[in-house]
């Protein structure tokens, strides 16, 4: 940690940026624990990342973000990068360390996962079965993270075979593969569904899942958090199951990368849900 009084800065790298919550969530901290510092937006070009990865050090910055495009790309800058961050294959924050030298983690799968314990405390990663609809790379991070918490059952299906090959490849034994045809039977004997696909979100066509086999137990997610309740959600929410949007994941991915920017972990307040909720 640099000197506690000095101007404390951390910011997101993407390509595009503006659309980003961030700046809200960690500026909330920021004035909430009256830390001198600002967390800013810096839209990058990918041929510039290299120069910009470079100047954070030397700018003084604590650390950052990354966003598309650069959430691979970063990798061969950085000094290090963390098992999971690996195993997922992207890097969603950066620490500046002390030296000057660059570590990589990606909470984004943590930050799921715990959004879902806050909403049903009983459930646990090894609780029973997991279905995850989608391939992308929020399915990577949400999987190689159940994985790493101890989920052995992880059904993956998507609508490209191959992107979810790529995936059990890279977790290994805890996933299986579904046909995207067969999704439906999938939902027998679950703990927990995840949607990880575009489908649902604003603008795009709904997910067709009849959930008429989801166990009355199992917890629901989504990633999407525009609409902040999906198709699928509501109709997981109107036959009973515990639902949690994407939001979760945004807030919670947050906390850690906060406290090793900051030296704090920070806490999401209905305060800070009602901040985020006024940028909608
Ligand atoms: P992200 O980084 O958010 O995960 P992504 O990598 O573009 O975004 O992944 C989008 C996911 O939504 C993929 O699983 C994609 O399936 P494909 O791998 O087959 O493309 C899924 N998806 C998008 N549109 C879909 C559709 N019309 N039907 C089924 N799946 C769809």
């Amino acid at each position: 940690m640099t000197n506690p009084h000095e101007f404390g800065i951390a910011g997101l790298l993407g390509w595009p940026v503006a659309h980003s919550r961030s700046p809200v969530i960690h500026n909330h901290w920021l004035a909430q624990f009256g830390i001198p510092g600002r967390y800013v937006l810096f839209p990058v070009p990918p041929e510039k990342l290299e120069a910009a990865v470079r100047g954070l050090s030397a700018l003084g910055l604590r650390g950052c973000n990354v966003t598309t495009p650069h959430k691979q790309a970063i990798f061969p800058m950085l000094d290090r990068v963390d098992d999971l961050a690996r195993r997922i294959g992207a890097v969603n924050t950066v620490v500046v360390e002390k030296d000057g030298t660059l570590t990589g983690f990606n909470n984004d799968g943590n930050g799921f996962i715990q959004s879902l314990r806050d909403a049903k405390p009983d459930w646990r990663p090894d609780s029973g079965p997991i279905l995850v609809l989608g391939a992308g790379g929020a399915s990577r991070a949400v999987v190689a993270s159940l994985a790493a918490q101890g989920a052995t059952e992880i059904r993956v299906t998507n609508r490209t075979r191959e992107k979810a090959q790529e995936i059990a490849d890279a977790v290994g034994a805890a996933v299986g593969i579904v046909p995207w045809e067969q999704r439906e039977d999938a939902l027998d004997g679950i703990a927990m569904l995840a949607n990880a696909t575009s489908l649902g979100s604003a603008g795009k066509p709904p997910l067709e899942m009849p959930l008429d086999r989801l166990p009355r137990d199992a917890i629901v997610g989504d990633l999407i958090y525009v609409p902040p309740e999906t198709p699928l959600l509501a109709a997981a929410r109107a036959r009973g199951n515990v639902t949690v949007n994407g939001l979760g994941l945004l807030l919670n991915q947050a906390r850690p990368a906060f406290n090793a920017w900051f030296g704090v972990m920070p806490e999401i307040t209905p305060a800070l849900r009602a901040a985020i909720a006024a940028t909608f």
